[in-house]
């Protein structure tokens, strides 16, 4: 069986690069290198995606900088998964007009999630005419080829066809930490939850081959990376589309026998595919770390039915005891989402029970936002916003109470960190990271930046822990 997604062949990347390289010609003519700023939105999938676009831009001649201020270029990496999200794009890009009326010659483009939306594309061409370029994510690898037609010619370009997508292997990337990576190992979505927009930008579910992932994560550990994120919508799904009976726990049971000192994670996992084999791979494979993020979504099974999302509550919950059977510490994450369309009260009850039953360390809790084209916006909804955030306050509160608990019992325990920054606060100048991804503050000489540690906990917060080095 040969795989059945497609791969871009290497003289299509080839002819990207030359690209680039005749960008970098135009650009060396310069009196000094022009600058180039990208801005994203969203999930860590679009944070991997601008490592990308850095990339091609450096590969171009920019000089990558923090801020819209005098940059000659300015990319927006947006997000389409709710309306705020949205609101903010469509605010931030608005504004960018007053900058690019003093410098004309600034080349603003939009891509990621946003750019896929039809109704989107059409208010950018009709009212956004300072956006010189769109694209959405699946046409990401030919950014150097659109921006050369808007930079040769001065036009403006929109590619923003729909598009299932294929995996482009080889284009350059510019990393934002020295510590932590993002790995993607699969693009795309081919779960259709029926509140969800992700499948309907991002293309069908395609996993990258296990050999060029597992070299990647070799090279990440021997640059020093100590903590790397294998990313995808469901990592749960990897190598449906590969050769041979490639899949997640395989793929992650191979990583974590890489050598060097180095802890994985994986985001996000569908609880309908997190199965017995990656929960017994979690526990035996000691560079895995004991967290997942297992969204739930809802508590109640007659509203994870009309969310298609293929589970039920009991099952959800048959999940979470057989992961904990095996590593009882395990750290529990989630995302829930409140006033789904026709959600009642008793139904949201059936969710703050949930979190009561499983008592996650930590959760994302969002208001249902309705998004146009999926099958959720045309359900009638008569639930009024108040009472939707009468509940989501409670939940919220709920869950806070539950994440202070948590974070007490780690007080007089002694945790091995990644010390990975400087905090804010200079009585606790350095922040780490517990194995389970919680967050510490701590006070210790900087250069232990970088370095495993053991921290005794001495307090909490509902949103961290405090320890001191042991
Ligand atoms: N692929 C991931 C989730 C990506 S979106 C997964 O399946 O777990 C991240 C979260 O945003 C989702 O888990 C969901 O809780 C929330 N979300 C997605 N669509 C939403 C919508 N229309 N309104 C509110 N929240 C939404
Ligand atoms: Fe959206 Fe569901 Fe796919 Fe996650 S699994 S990206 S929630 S459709
Ligand atoms: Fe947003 Fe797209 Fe990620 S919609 S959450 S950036 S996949």
């Amino acid at each position: 069986m040969k795989r059945t997604t497609p791969v871009i062949p290497a003289e299509d990347i080839q002819r990207q690069k030359e690209y680039c390289a005749e960008l970098r010609a135009l650009n060396a003519e310069k009196p000094t290198p022009p600058l180039a700023y990208v801005d994203t939105y969203g999930c860590q999938q679009n944070e991997a995606d601008s490592e990308l676009l850095r990339g091609m831009l450096c590969d171009m001649g920019y000089q990558i900088t923090g801020t819209d201020q005098g940059a000659d270029v300015i990319v927006i990496n947006t997000c389409a998964i709710r309306e705020h999200a949205e609101q903010r794009v469509f605010g931030n890009v608005g504004a960018l007009v007053h900058g690019k009326r003093k410098n004309p010659s600034q080349i603003i483009c939009l891509c990621g999630c946003m750019a896929q939306e039809p109704h989107v594309a059409e208010r950018l061409r009709q009212t956004y005419r300072h956006v010189d370029l769109v694209f959405g994510p699946q046409a990401l690898w030919r950014f150097p080829e659109f921006f050369r037609r808007v930079y040769l010619r001065r036009g403006r370009v929109f590619e923003t066809d729909p598009s299932d997508g294929a995996i482009a292997e080889g284009l350059p990337v510019r990393r934002s930490g020295k510590l932590k990576a993002w790995v993607s190992i699969m693009y795309g979505c081919n779960n259709f939850c029926s509140y969800c927009i992700v499948p309907y930008v991002r293309g069908r579910e395609r996993s990258r081959e296990p050999d060029i992932i597992l070299n990647e994560i070799r090279q990440l550990v021997e640059q020093g990376y100590k903590d790397i994120t294998l990313l995808g919508q469901n990592v749960n799904s990897y190598g449906r589309d590969l050769e041979g009976d490639m899949d997640f726990p395989t793929l992650l049971a191979q990583a974590a026998a890489i050598p060097g000192e180095f802890l994985l994670r994986f985001m996000t996992s569908h609880p309908k595919d997190a199965t017995e084999k990656l929960f017994d791979v979690m526990a035996s494979c000691e560079k895995v770390a004991p967290v997942i993020h297992l969204p739930f979504q809802s508590g109640n099974t007659r509203v994870l039915t009309a969310m298609n999302r293929r589970y039920t509550r009991e099952q959800y919950l048959e999940k979470v005891r057989a992961l904990r059977e095996r590593i009882p510490s395990v750290v529990l994450t989630s995302d829930v989402i409140v006033g789904f369309p026709g959600e009642t009260i008793p139904e949201f009850e059936d969710t703050l029970s949930l979190i009561e039953e499983v008592r996650f360390d930590a959760l994302f809790t969002f208001i249902y936002s309705p998004r146009k084209g999926t099958p959720a916006a045309e359900m009638p909804d008569p639930i009024s916003k108040e009472e939707k955030s009468a509940s989501f306050d409670r939940l919220v509160k709920a869950q806070n109470r539950i994440s202070l608990e948590k974070h007490q019992a780690y007080i007089g325990t002694v945790q091995r960190c990644l010390i990975d920054g400087a905090g804010e606060d200079p009585r606790n100048n350095l922040t780490a990271r517990t194995a389970g991804n919680r967050l510490v503050h701590l006070t210790g000489d900087p250069a232990l930046i970088g370095q495993f540690a053991d921290i005794r906990i001495t307090d909490c917060s509902t949103w961290a822990l405090f320890g001191e080095l042991a």
